[in-house]
């Protein structure tokens, strides 16, 4: 039996850590459970907001309707050639935990996404990426259930539309399908990408030149850890807002100002610039709004520094978002989905 919770806490399940609640509550196990729980009718007519861990989330408000927690487990090499390994993970998997198995085991292409926080099916949702890598790189398919029907499908990497921090299921196919499970395509000899600035001047500590996904992956530990504050001790969701990317005009304007300014080239004469370095320049650095505030380290990252609303943080974030565009004439998007 599949028992639905009224009136539930959400404090733990954000990372923000934010008192908020929902109206029903239920956790799924298996793929099965969720097939049945669809086809019961008992979602119907509900608000539906399917969770992993809750940390891409910014809860404002009580929510009105079924939060749905997928703890669907189990990692298994499904298939192998010479070069590759098949990895299936369940939904629910902490996504550490999958970067860890497929470490121990030198399965290579996730390591550089090491401590990246949330689960696994929420993942591909936006394409998460670190350190020069995106989910997209090892991503095979998913297994996911159409949340009107219970009806399962499979989506392979060229229907799931992966762009920067983004999805068909940020898009079209918002809040219509639970994923339960994902398969990775991973390296039997891995092709290390230590492209990234700051991972060369960490691995460069280790004074050797030939490294392994061990080593990639303690560097990115080092670095994370370093720079980002640990969700169980002060709530935040990683970065707040996107990386904007601007058009080469634009940026060709700011850089007359600002011939500093960090860019990374992107195709279509287009962009990157980062959202940290902005908001840097509108020296908004540690700003406090209530009990919200701006990372002193990471200024890209917002936290939950004593007891802050989700309204807080909301305000927090228009308050960033109103200074950039004044400044830069560019709106940061967040990154984090905002409810
Ligand atoms: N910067 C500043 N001031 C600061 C911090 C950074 O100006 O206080 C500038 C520097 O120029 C620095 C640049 O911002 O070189 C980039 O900073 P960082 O390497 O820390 O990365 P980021 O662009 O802020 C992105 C991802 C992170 C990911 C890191 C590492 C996005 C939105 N964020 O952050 O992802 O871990 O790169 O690859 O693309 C997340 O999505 O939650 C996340 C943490």
């Amino acid at each position: 039996m599949i028992k639905i919770k009224s009136n539930f806490s959400l404090k733990r399940l954000n990372t923000f850590g934010l008192s908020v609640t929902t109206k029903k509550f239920v956790k799924i196990n298996s793929v099965q459970e969720a097939i049945e729980l669809i086809k019961s009718g008992k979602l119907d007519s509900e608000k539906k907001l399917v969770i992993g861990s809750g940390s891409n989330l910014l809860l404002t408000k009580d929510f009105d309707g079924i939060v749905i927690k997928i703890n669907i487990g189990g990692i298994h090499v499904v298939k192998e050639d010479d070069a590759h390994f098949w990895v299936k993970s369940g939904a629910g998997v902490i996504w550490q935990e999958l970067v860890e198995s497929c470490i121990k085991a030198n399965f290579g292409g996730i390591e550089n996404l090491s401590l990246i926080p949330g689960t696994v099916g929420a993942a591909p949702i936006q394409n998460i990426g670190a350190y020069g890598v995106e989910l997209k790189d090892t991503f095979e398919a998913l297994e996911a259930i159409n949340l009107e029907n219970g009806e399962k499908k499979y989506f392979k990497h060229q229907e799931c539309n992966f762009g920067y921090r983004n999805s068909i299921f940020k898009n079209e196919l918002k809040d219509k399908y639970l994923i339960t499970n994902v398969i990775l395509r991973l390296s039997k000899e891995p092709e290390l990408n230590i492209s990234y600035g700051t991972i060369q001047e960490e691995l460069k500590k280790l004074g050797k030149t030939a490294f392994t996904i061990r080593d990639i992956s303690d560097a990115i530990i080092r670095i994370r850890q370093s720079k980002l504050p640990d969700p169980e001790k002060v709530g935040n969701a990683g970065s707040f807002y996107k990386n904007p990317v601007i058009s080469m005009d634009l940026f060709q304007a700011i850089k007359k100002t600002y011939p500093d300014i960090p860019y990374y080239e992107q195709p279509n004469n287009e962009v990157k610039i980062p959202a940290a370095w902005l908001i840097e320049q509108c020296d908004l650095k540690g700003t406090c709004h209530n009990g919200a505030a701006i990372h002193i380290d990471q200024p890209i990252v917002l936290i939950n520094k004593s007891n802050a609303t989700g309204q807080d943080i909301k305000e927090l974030s228009e308050f960033i978002q109103k200074k950039v565009k004044l400044r830069f004439g560019i709106l940061l998007e967040p990154e984090v989905r905002i409810l």
